[in-house]
C-alpha cells in the first residue's frame, strides 16, 4: 500500500492560498483518496470550492473529512487538473515506459494545468513533482515552430531526449488526447493543438472552421487563430481559464461536466444534455442564460456532426458566486458513412439519437417553449447549411476533403 500526501491550493486574486490536505492511497485492489478543508480557507471570504459536487465548502465549526465514492481514485474536480491522453503518453515516454499513476499525473502537471488549482508537499506553496526529475517547470517561451516540432518528434520517437522533455513541460499539463502545448500571443494564454500521427483528414482546419461557424452562429466560443509553420498546421484557442489582471496572469477555477455531475469516466454515456441543465440550475449564477447556451450546443453539435461531446468536452468556469458555463471548445464534425447516429450524451426522450426532433423533444427541460426551441433550432440549421462550406474552404480544407464532410451536415440540410 502506498500513500501519497500533498496539500491543495486554489489560485485566487492574491496567488496560490493552501485549501488542504489531500491524500492518495493506493492498494492491491483499490485506489482512494481522502481530502479535508484547512479552517483558515475556510474562513476566507473569496475561498473557491476545489471541486463543488464531491468536495462541497462548508463552515468552519464542522470539521470533514471526504473520501471518494467506491470506483474513484481521486476527486472529480482535482483529476480536471490532472491531464488526458496526451500528457499521459509524453509522462510514460519521459519515464521510461513506465505508466504514470494517479498521483505522478496530478503532482507533475504543472502550472500550464486547467483551472485554478495547485499542488505542493508543504503549505508554503505549490511545487511541481515529476517523477523524470526535472524539477520544477522552465519558465523559457518555445515558439509555435519549436513546439509543432516537439510535439510530432514526441510522437515520433521511442525515447524523449532531454531537449524535447524540456520542450513538452508546456504540453503535457493539459488534458485532451490530441498533441497540445500551452503557448503565450501577444501576453495572453492559449492553446496550440497539433496534427495528429494517423489524422486522415486535417484536423486543426476542421476544428478551426467549425468553431468559426460556432462563432457565426451566436455560440459563446473564445478567440481562435491558426498557423501553418514549416508545412504543419497549428490551431490555436485562447484559454479561457487564464486572463490578464493588470500584469499578473489570473487562473480561474474551471470543473469539467464530469465533475459537475459527480461522474465516474467510464460511466459518461449514462449521462444527459438534461443532466447538465441540472448542475446548470443547482450551481448556476446566470441559469436562463446558460441553459439556453447548453441547448444551442446540443443542437449544434447534432447538427455538425461532432458526437464527441463527453463530459470532459463541457465545462463550468466560477465566477466568483457560481458557476457558469464555460466557452465552448473541442467540436470537430467526423464524417459519417451511417445515417443513424448517437451522441455520448443524451439529448431527449429518445436517448443518444442525433436527431433534431429528438432534441426539440426535450426542449423544455431548457426553459424553452416548443415554438421558441424550434425557431432556434430552425436559425442554426440554416446557417449552418449556409455557411458550413464557406468556412471549410476558408481554413484552406481541399474540395475532395469537403465533400466527405459534406455528410456530417447532412441534418443541417434536411427538411425536418
Ligand atoms: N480554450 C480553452 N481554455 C481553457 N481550457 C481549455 C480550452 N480548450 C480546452 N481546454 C481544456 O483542455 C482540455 C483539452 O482540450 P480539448 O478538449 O480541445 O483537447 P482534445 O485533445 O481534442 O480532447 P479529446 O480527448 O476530448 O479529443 C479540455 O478538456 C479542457 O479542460
Ligand atoms: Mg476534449
Amino acid at each position: 500500500m502506498s500513500t501519497i500526501r500533498t496539500y491543495v491550493f486554489v489560485h485566487l486574486a492574491e496567488g496560490p492560498v493552501p485549501a488542504g490536505l489531500l491524500t492518495m492511497t493506493e492498494e492491491p485492489r483499490n485506489k482512494y483518496a481522502t481530502f479535508a478543508y484547512g479552517r483558515r480557507y475556510l474562513e476566507r471570504p473569496d475561498r473557491v470550492a476545489v471541486d463543488p459536487v464531491s468536495l462541497p465548502l462548508h463552515d468552519t465549526g464542522t470539521t470533514r473529512a471526504y473520501q471518494t465514492e467506491e470506483g474513484f481514485a481521486v476527486f472529480n474536480g482535482i483529476r480536471d487538473a490532472a491531464p488526458d491522453g496526451w500528457g499521459q503518453y509524453l509522462m510514460y515516454k519521459a519515464m521510461g515506459d513506465r505508466l504514470p499513476g494517479d498521483a505522478d499525473l496530478i503532482l507533475a502537471s504543472g502550472d500550464h494545468r486547467v483551472g485554478a488549482l495547485a499542488f505542493g508537499p508543504t503549505p508554503e506553496r505549490p511545487e511541481r513533482i515529476t517523477p523524470w526529475g526535472e524539477g520544477t517547470a522552465p519558465g523559457e517561451e518555445f515558439t509555435l515552430a519549436e513546439l509543432a516540432e516537439a510535439a510530432e518528434r514526441a510522437q515520433h520517437v521511442e525515447e524523449l531526449d532531454d531537449n524535447l522533455r524540456t520542450l513538452l513541460s508546456a504540453g503535457s499539463s493539459l488534458g485532451g488526447a490530441r498533441p497540445k502545448a500551452v503557448t503565450t500571443i501577444d501576453d495572453n494564454a492559449w492553446i496550440a493543438k497539433f496534427q495528429k500521427r494517423g489524422d486522415t483528414f486535417p484536423e486543426c482546419r476542421v476544428e478551426l472552421a467549425t468553431m468559426r461557424l460556432a462563432s457565426e452562429c451566436g455560440l459563446d466560443v473564445p478567440a481562435l487563430d491558426f498557423r501553418c509553420v514549416l508545412d504543419r498546421d497549428i490551431y490555436l484557442i485562447e484559454r479561457f481559464d487564464r486572463g490578464l489582471r493588470g500584469n499578473q496572469m489570473e487562473r480561474r477555477s474551471f470543473a469539467s461536466g464530469l465533475t459537475m455531475l459527480g461522474a465516474h469516466e467510464s460511466e459518461v454515456s449514462r449521462y444527459s444534455y438534461a443532466d447538465l441543465a441540472g448542475a446548470i440550475r443547482q450551481y448556476g449564477t446566470q441559469v436562463r442564460k446558460d441553459l439556453r447556451e447548453l441547448f444551442r450546443r446540443m443542437v449544434f453539435n447534432i447538427l455538425v456532426t461532432n458526437d464527441d461531446d463527453h463530459l470532459r468536452n463541457h465545462g463550468f468556469l466560477f465566477d466568483g458566486t457560481g458557476w457558469r458555463l464555460s466557452p465552448l471548445y473541442d467540436v470537430v464534425p467526423k464524417p459519417q458513412v451511417g445515417l443513424e447516429r448517437k451522441q455520448v450524451l443524451g439529448v431527449g426522450p429518445e436517448g443518444r439519437n442525433a436527431t433534431i426532433g429528438n432534441a426539440l423533444a426535450g426542449a423544455a427541460v431548457f426553459d424553452l417553449g416548443g415554438e421558441e426551441a424550434t425557431e432556434i433550432a430552425n436559425e442554426l440549421k440554416q446557417a449552418v447549411s449556409a455557411k458550413w462550406e464557406a468556412h471549410f474552404e476558408v481554413a484552406g480544407i481541399s474540395i475532395a476533403d469537403r465533400k466527405r464532410f459534406a455528410t456530417c451536415f447532412r441534418l443541417a440540410k434536411a427538411d425536418t
